[in-house]
């Protein structure tokens, strides 16, 4: 069997001196989809940001396919498959759909293979491909963030508040 995409072990993580992760156990098998769910304030954002290298964890382990990646780099971890969509989807907003989607090439995918994959699972963003991504509607906007995530093929896609604001409808096409 291989190694869980994603492991935390004990994780403890603080902003100064206020600890708000209390040992986060965590494992999130190859091939499966996880839903993190807690009230305001519980720290599923923290635990996506210790995940993604963006704040270290003050103690315990962090492993991404079997590595232990404590201290790894969000640029680190995002070469090695970890893919973090944050909470307002973090999409160009005064950039095209087409232009959004080329910013996936820097990860080194060929932009035909990009368009491809988008247009193939979100037909919506072909027709939308020249308006600046910035004037869709919330639910567009979450189809392109995701669009240009699973461009890059991650290993660990982790999407902070994939509903919020969104119809049921969108929410269940997405
Ligand atoms: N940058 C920060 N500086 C100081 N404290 C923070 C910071 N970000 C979050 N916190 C605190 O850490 C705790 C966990 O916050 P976090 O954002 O991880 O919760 P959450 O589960 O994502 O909540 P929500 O459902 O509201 O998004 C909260 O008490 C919050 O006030
Ligand atoms: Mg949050």
């Amino acid at each position: 069997m291989s190694a869980p995409v994603l492991e935390l072990r004990d994780v403890h993580a603080a902003y100064g001196r206020i600890e708000v992760l209390h040992g986060v156990d965590l494992v999130v098998p190859e091939r499966s989809v996880m839903a993190l769910l807690g009230p305001n304030g519980a720290g599923k954002t923290t635990t996506l940001k210790v995940a993604s290298g963006q704040m270290q964890a003050k103690s315990g382990c962090v492993h991404v396919a079997g590595r232990h990646v404590n201290g790894a780099t969000a640029d680190e971890l995002a070469r090695a498959g970890v893919c973090a969509i944050p909470e307002g989807r973090g999409i160009f907003p005064n950039l095209t759909v087409d232009e959004n989607l080329r910013m996936a090439t820097y990860s080194k995918v060929p932009l035909q293979q990009v368009e491809e994959r988008t247009f193939d699972q979100f037909p919506r963003l072909k027709e939308r491909r020249n308006q600046l991504a910035g004037t869709m509607s919330g639910g567009e906007q979450q189809m392109l963030a995701i669009a240009r995530a699973l461009a890059t093929d991650p290993a660990l896609l982790m999407l902070d508040e994939l509903s919020l604001g969104l119809a049921p409808i969108i929410v269940g096409e997405l």
